[in-house]
Order: structure tokens, then sequence, then C-alpha cells
């Protein structure tokens, strides 16, 4: 009898139990939903003075006014830059989350020059998956680290250690190019691309992929379909749960593609520790071996993965896109086309050889057309951050958790700093540099690697940007 009923009590106190818990996570839940209601009626109203393009609904923003293609929202965007290229800066609400953006020199350099603002945009996230958390997709104390260690990396004397790694590829890319002499029209991007890629994975992990000569290496395919389906999901919002993804077949793609990515590097990884000083040619990853920080840590296997996939990710398809664009310019500019091939002749006259660094310094001219086309056509041609605090720009207050979206293809062409900025005028960058002008404009991501690492006077990390594209343009 006693136990019954202490059964029956057992019961109540359990159903009792149970209701108080979903009760508290209830209040909980409504409380939070409140506090974010809050907090969201706040930005609304303190944001409210920023200029924007159209009426934004509460909750949805300006959701229903967005063009859901990829290449139609990037063009909607410079379309507004252009319209509203007299206003400093321009709010959007994507759903409940404000975004500015950024389009004039003045003030991308609020956020590019400040120590506080390295946070990466929430897309960035997106990458996490193959990246972890290398330079490009961590921030605080551990980019600051990273990138402390990983600096001399990029130093110019290193970096002509790659030069005949680069000789070598651009060989081969001449030789393909070679066969289209005098042939019809063709696509040379994917040639370009392939170029990039084994020049890439060779000074990074000291590995020849021969992906110019073995098109279909499930390596280079599965870098390609990774990039591919990354910028997709950004796009699709109802993509964005990890664990709702998988139940797509992209989902799966994506997990497939992941591993074989990252069981290439790790191999990489595993062979050069153990055989790296023996070997001549030293890679990234073999440098990434030897580093350490202030206490004398070195890296793990883990954090040098990372950054040898940013790198891989990085390093290719934005030189590729830089050499597609100034080899198109060329071609759509003959007069430039001949002053380029003048000034070859004038450096290599009839001979074949190997270009050396002292030859790439002697190609002024080339370099300003490779700037020019960084330019019009920036490889990069909007990248984001997530504001960490509150900051004034252009007398305006931008709230902590806004998107600072910085648009370099709209900033490259304020005509204030750039007359006719839609013609391809390569003579600008020697009058720029002169009026030194040149390096707050078009080199922003250089004061962005500088303010993050508070180096005043390297420029390496442009130099490192810039000369595999002016390498494979020797050929
Ligand atoms: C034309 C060629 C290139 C252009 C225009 C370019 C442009 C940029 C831009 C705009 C950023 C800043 C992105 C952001 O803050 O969200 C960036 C970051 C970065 N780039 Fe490049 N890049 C180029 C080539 C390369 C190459 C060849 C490598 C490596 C081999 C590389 C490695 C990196 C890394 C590691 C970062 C992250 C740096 C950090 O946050 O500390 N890039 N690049």
């Amino acid at each position: 009898m006693a136990g019954l009923w202490l059964g029956l009590e057992g019961q109540k106190l359990l159903l009792w139990g149970a209701a108080s818990v979903v009760s508290l996570a209830g209040a909980s839940l409504v409380l939070n939903l409140l506090q974010w209601a809050a907090s969201y009626a706040q930005k609304w109203r303190q944001m409210r003075r920023i200029p924007t393009v159209a009426r934004a609904y509460p909750l949805l923003g300006h959701a229903l006014l967005m063009k859901r293609d990829g290449r139609e929202f990037f063009q909607q965007i410079i379309q507004y830059t252009e319209e509203y290229r007299h206003i400093p800066l321009l709010k959007l609400w994507v759903g409940p989350v404000p975004m500015v953006a950024l389009y004039n020199a003045e003030n991308v350099e609020v956020i590019l020059t400040s120590s506080k603002q390295i946070d990466k945009s929430s897309m960035y996230k997106f990458l996490e998956p193959w990246l972890g958390l290398g330079l490009l997709t961590s921030t605080g104390n551990k980019w600051r680290s990273r990138r402390k260690m990983l600096t001399p990396t990029f130093h110019f004397t290193i970096l002509e250690g790659f030069l005949d790694i680069m000789n070598e590829q651009a060989n081969i890319l001449v030789k393909k190019l070679e066969k289209h002499v005098n042939q019809e029209a063709f696509n040379c991007f994917f040639y370009i691309t392939l170029c990039a890629l084994d020049i890439i994975c060779e000074t990074a992990m000291g590995k020849n992929i021969g992906a110019q000569s073995n098109d279909d290496s499930e390596y280079v395919r599965a870098v390609y379909r990774m990039s591919e389906m990354i910028f997709h999901r950004i796009k699709m919002p109802w993509l964005w749960l990890d664990l709702w993804y998988l139940m797509f077949k992209e989902g799966w793609e994506h997990k497939k593609s992941l591993k074989i990515l990252h069981t290439f590097t790790n191999d990489r990884l595993i062979g050069r520790s153990s055989a790296h000083s023996k070997n001549k040619r030293r890679a990234f990853l073999d440098l990434l071996l030897s580093v350490t920080d202030d206490e004398g840590n070195r890296l793990s296997h883990e954090d040098i993965r990372e950054e040898v996939d940013t790198f891989m990710f990085e390093g290719h398809d934005t030189t590729a896109v830089a050499i597609n664009w100034s080899l198109y310019l060329l071609g759509s500019n003959p007069e430039v086309q001949k002053k380029v091939d003048n000034e070859l002749d004038d450096v290599f006259g009839k001979s074949v050889r190997p270009a050396t660094v002292e030859d790439l310094k002697k190609l002024r001219y080339l370099e300003c057309v490779i700037k020019e086309t960084l330019r019009l056509f920036p490889s990069v041609p909007i990248f984001a951050r997530s504001l960490s605090e509150d900051c004034e720009v252009a007398g305006y207050r931008v709230l902590k958790g806004t998107e600072a979206v910085i648009i370099p293809y709209a900033l490259h062409r304020d005509p204030r700093y750039f007359p006719n900025p839609e013609e391809f005028q390569p003579e600008r960058n020697a009058v720029l540099e002169r009026q030194r002008l040149q390096c707050d404009i078009c080199s922003h991501q250089r004061a962005s690697s500088r303010t993050r690492t508070n180096q005043n006077s390297s420029n390496n990390h442009f130099q490192c940007h810039l000369k595999p594209a002016v390498n494979s343009l020797h050929v």
C-alpha cells in the first residue's frame, strides 16, 4: 500500500517537475525573445539616421528588395553605389541584421585602420569547415599571434625562392596556349586557373599535382567544387543549418569534398614533417613547421593544415582571376599590349630564359597594367567585417554587430581619385605613385593587413599578392 502511495506521489512529483521545467524553459524563451526584440528595436531607432535605399520592413528589412541570384545581387549593390556615390555610406537591413555598405576611401579607412574591428563577417563561417580558423577566418588573439608568426613567410626574399616553380609552371601554360595560336577563339580561364593551382600547390605544400597536364585530379576537382559550394551556400539561407544541409545532395558532396581536401593536406603534412630537412625546395608548409610564437611554441599539425588550406583557397582563384582580366584588358587594348610587348623585348630580348627577380623589377609598365586591372576588376570585389564595437563613420553612429561591407569594386571607381574611372589607363598608376595616393586607395588590403599587424611600413602582403600575377604574365 505504502509502495502504491509512494508510486502515485512519485508520478505526481515527476509531472510537477516536468511542468516546471517546461514553464521555466518557456519563460526563459519568452524573456530572451523580449530582450532580443528590445535590442532590435533600439538598433532600428539608433541607426534610423543612416541613409538607405528604400523603406525597410521590421524583421524582413530589405529582404524583399534583394535580388536572389548572386550575379544580379552584386550588380544591384554596384548600381546602388553608383546612384548614391554622393552619400558616404548606405544602410541595408538583411532580415534583422543591419549592414552598411562602404565604398569611399575615407570611410573604408575608419574600419581598416582600426585595430579593434578585426572580426570577419559571420558569412565567413561557411569557410570554416574547410579552412578551420586560419588567417582568413580567425580573429582576436589567435589571429594576432598567427599573423605575427606568419608575416615573415610573406617576405619578398621567401617569395623569391618560389620563382623557379612559377617559371616552370608558366612554361607549361605557354606551351598549352601556343597550340591555339592562329586558331579559333577559346576560353583561357580554365588553363590559367590550373596553372595558378599548380603554382600554389607546389609553393604551399611542396607537392607537384600536375593539374595542368591532368585536369581530372581528384584534389583539383574538390578545390573547385568546394569553392563553388561555399559561395552557393552563402546565398541560400535555407542551406545554412549544418544538419539540414546534410539532407541535400550538395550537403553530402560538401562532406565528401571536405574529406578529400583534408586528407590531401594531412598526407603532405605527414610526409613533409618527417623529411622536410632533406628537401631541397622549401615550401610554405616547411616554413610553418619551423615557426614559433613569442613563447617558443610551434604550430600543431591542425594549425598548419588550417593555414595551408587557407593559402590554397586564397591563393589560386584571386591570382587566376587577376591574370584572366589582365589578358582580357590587354586583348581589348592593343596599344597597351604593344607597350608591354616592347618592355618584355627590352628586358628579355629574344631569350626564352626563366624570369629572375631583377627582371621583374624592370617590368614597371607591366606592373602598372596589373595594378590597373586590379583596380577595375579587383579579385575580391566585396569583403566584410562584423563590427565588434560601435563606431562613427562620416558622422553617423554605426552599432556593434553591424556587418560592414567593403566594396573595392566601387571604391576603385571613385572619380575624385580616378578620373574617368571606367577607362583602362595603366599610366595612371605611375602618376598616382608619384602622388603617393596609390597605397591609400587601391591597395586597401595592404592597409588592412598593416592595421591588423600594426606594422607601419611593411608592404610584403601586397607584394605577395601581386607577384604571382606578374610572374605568370611573363609568358
Ligand atoms: C590578385 C591577388 C590577390 C588579391 C586581390 C587578394 C586580396 C585579398 C583581400 C582583399 C584580402 C582581405 C580579405 C578580408 O579581409 O576579408 C585578402 C586576405 C588574404 N589573402 Fe589575399 N589576395 C590575393 C592573392 C593572395 C595570395 C596569392 C595569397 C597566398 C598565397 C593570399 C593570401 C591571403 C590571406 C592568408 C589572407 C588573410 C589575411 C589576414 O586576414 O590576415 N592572397 N586577400
